[in-house]
């Protein structure tokens, strides 16, 4: 598939990745099918979407007709068979585990066109591994946005043991014509580059609640206002989703060892489905008060 010939692109799941490309995408003219495997997924994903989009408008970051117009770009669909019909390139950004993933590419390969390119949004996992369960390995690679995609500028591609020059050059411009800067990543290892860093900086902030040694206060004023991250560290983890860091430090701890275990305190936090921004509770409660970092 040559990157001229990109007109379609299907989004697989409606996550906070999934409708945030989406947008991305239909911001940049194409026409984007959203896929989740419920109505109620893909209605809460085009919400989302549009809600976005009504506040770059409110922003003048965009003009309400460009708003709209995006808008009416996106096709919110659950029927998979529909979502991939002739369409030119699959992005897939469905839950990080290595199984469901595997099972998604197995039903969308049948009814994919063979020029299609899946690229996956994975934060992690093996791009060869996931490549080897399709019929077309050499067109498939990473894609790896940042969150909130419509604000983050970094794209990660990301090269699989068999994937072709021609798929990371069609990614990589179509990663421009988002209005993104890509940067190829040569080696398919765990995490990539981004998350290879920033996750196991999450997970130790959590270790230090877990051990009694820091409280999310002092360490979000210390990241946030001491180190200069944009975010204090838990409230970074709430805007990632904390259950997708969870899935990435054990995919991190199977594959590189215990160094990568996830602390205590972040498991207890997933276990009681505090995912953070988009379940309305992670770190912070959202519905009372929200972020508040002491100065
Ligand atoms: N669309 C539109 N508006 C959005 C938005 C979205 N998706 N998300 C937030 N906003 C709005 C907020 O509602 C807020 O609006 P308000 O002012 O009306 O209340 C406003 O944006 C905040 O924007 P500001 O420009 O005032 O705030 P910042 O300058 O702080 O920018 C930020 C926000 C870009 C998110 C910045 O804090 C940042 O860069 N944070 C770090 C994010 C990051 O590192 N992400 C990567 C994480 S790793 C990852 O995703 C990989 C994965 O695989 C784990």
């Amino acid at each position: 598939m040559e990157f001229e010939n990109i007109e379609t692109i299907t989004l697989l799941g409606a996550g906070s990745m999934g409708h945030g490309i989406a947008e991305v995408a239909a911001l940049a003219g194409y026409e984007v099918r959203l896929r989740d495997i419920k109505t109620e997924f893909v209605e809460n994903g085009y919400e989302q979407l549009v809600w976005s989009l009504d506040k770059l408008a409110e922003k003048d970051q965009i003009s309400e007709e460009e708003a709209d117009a995006a808008a009416d770009r996106v096709t919110p669909l659950v029927d998979v068979k529909e979502a991939v019909d002739d369409t030119d390139v699959v992005i897939e950004a469905v839950p990080e585990k290595m199984e469901i993933k595997k099972d998604v590419y197995s039903e969308v390969e049948t009814y994919a066109p063979d020029r299609t390119i899946f690229a996956t949004n994975t934060s992690s996992l093996s791009i060869t591994d996931l490549s080897e369960v399709t019929d077309r390995p050499e067109q498939f690679c990473g894609m790896h946005f940042f969150n909130p995609p419509v604000r983050m500028q970094l794209v990660e591609v990301i090269t699989g043991s068999h994937t072709a020059e021609s798929t990371l050059d069609a990614v990589e411009q179509l990663a421009e014509a988002f209005g993104k800067t890509p940067i190829r990543v040569h080696k398919d290892s765990p995490g990539f580059i981004v998350n290879r860093i920033l996750v196991p900086l999450m997970n130790e902030t959590c270790w230090m609640v877990s051990d009694d040694e820091a409280t999310v206060a002092e360490i979000d004023s210390t990241t946030k206002f001491d180190m200069g991250l944009p975010m204090g560290a838990f409230e970074l983890g709430d805007q990632v989703g904390n259950d997708v860091t969870y899935h990435v430090l054990q995919y991190l701890q199977e594959v590189l060892g215990d160094a990568y275990e996830p602390a205590p305190f972040l498991k207890e936090t997933v276990d009681a489905e505090r995912y953070g921004k988009k379940s309305g509770e992670g770190f912070y409660d959202y519905e009372n008060g929200g972020v508040d970092i002491p100065t």
